[in-house]
């Protein structure tokens, strides 16, 4: 049942089409991770379904309420955490998180609570009275994200949650982020980090120039690269050509790459089912195999695969529009 749709959802800001005709439903209860490179449209996507900036075109439901015609319905619903946290005017983190609790209504108790438990969680409990501004910019972050678990909105947009902060807090807000989703919100992740997003969500979709490339889960995108597993396999002797026409005749198998006669990689789908098959298949002709490797492919691999470019060649393409 989806509890966010959007209709031709657009955004033109002067000459540059942020977000184009965006049709997208979203889930209740699921992480859904909004993927592409840098001015790909994800941050202008959120604030329109956030209702902090109108659409030019379209619009979107979000939790059955009109974005354009109804935007305080939508707004008791949400909670945001924004990608450049806009937290300057108050002095302190524990004063942002206290003054956050009480808007969205918990009582004095729950108030004192959850914001002492939440600041100890992303680890800034120490730091609780140290002024803003005098804060790093992961630990601005950390008061930020801290907003949105104090809050536990049925839908909660978060941009970037992660991108200033040290590998242990990105682990932390990992699994705050799905014990909310497991508590019954409904997540929004967007992001440029593919792992993360793989990592964290029930469906992505990777966007690149204000369009909506391709949606699934980050299990089916990675099975739908035709020939994206990949499997090395090192013998203790050449492989004849025999073995190697029966190895091709493996349904599976897309390609087989030789490196060395003895050396070879193996380009085919479904990993895991074709594995043991070829194992079986050196065994039977008595050939041993001294190691054998397997990757998956990666979103970035997925990335690529849409759109024919690295992440890297989209961002600089990107920045020199
Ligand atoms: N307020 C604005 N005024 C003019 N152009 C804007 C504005 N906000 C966004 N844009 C443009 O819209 C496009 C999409 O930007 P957006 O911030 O949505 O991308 P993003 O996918 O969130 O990128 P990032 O990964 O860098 O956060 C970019 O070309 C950007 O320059
Ligand atoms: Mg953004």
């Amino acid at each position: 049942m989806p509890i966010i749709h959007t209709i031709g959802l657009t955004k033109r800001f002067e000459d540059v089409v942020a977000v184009d005709k965006l049709n997208l439903s979203i889930d209740e209860g699921e992480i859904f991770g909004l993927l592409g490179p840098n001015g790909a449209g994800k941050t202008t996507t959120v604030l329109m379904l956030s209702t902090v900036i109108k659409p030019t075109q379209g619009t979107a439901k979000v939790g059955n309420h009109d974005v354009r015609t109804n935007p305080d319905a939508v707004r008791k619903l949400i909670g945001i955490c924004f990608q450049e946290p806009k937290l300057m005017w108050v002095s302190t983190p524990w004063d942002v998180l206290n003054w956050h609790a009480k808007v969205c209504g918990l009582s004095t108790s729950e108030r004192k609570h959850r914001v002492k438990s939440m600041l100890t969680e992303v680890n800034m409990w120490e730091h609780r009275r140290k002024r803003i501004h005098g804060l790093s910019g992961g630990m601005k972050k950390r008061v930020e994200v801290a907003k949105i678990l104090i809050q536990r909105p049925k839908i909660a947009f978060i941009d970037e949650p992660t991108s200033q902060i040290d590998v242990v807090g990105k682990h932390k807000i990992w699994d705050m982020i799905r014990e909310l989703r497991d508590d019954g919100s409904t997540i929004i992740l967007a992001t440029n980090e593919l792992y993360e997003a793989d990592v964290l969500s029930n469906r992505v979709g990777i966007m690149h120039k204000g369009r909506m490339l391709v949606c699934d889960t980050p299990k089916k995108l990675k099975d739908s690269i035709l020939g994206g597993d990949i499997v090395e396999v090192q013998l203790e002797k050449a492989a004849d050509n025999h073995v190697l026409d029966e190895l091709k005749g493996l349904e599976e198998v897309v390609e087989i790459v030789k490196i060395r006669p003895d050396d070879l990689r193996v380009h085919l789908n479904k990993v895991e089912k074709v594995v043991p098959k070829i194992v079986n298949l050196f065994l039977n002709a008595k050939l041993s195999i001294s190691s054998i490797r397997m990757s998956e492919p990666s979103l970035d691999d997925v990335f690529v695969h849409y759109t024919g470019l690295t992440i890297e060649e989209a961002e600089k393409k990107s920045k020199t529009k």
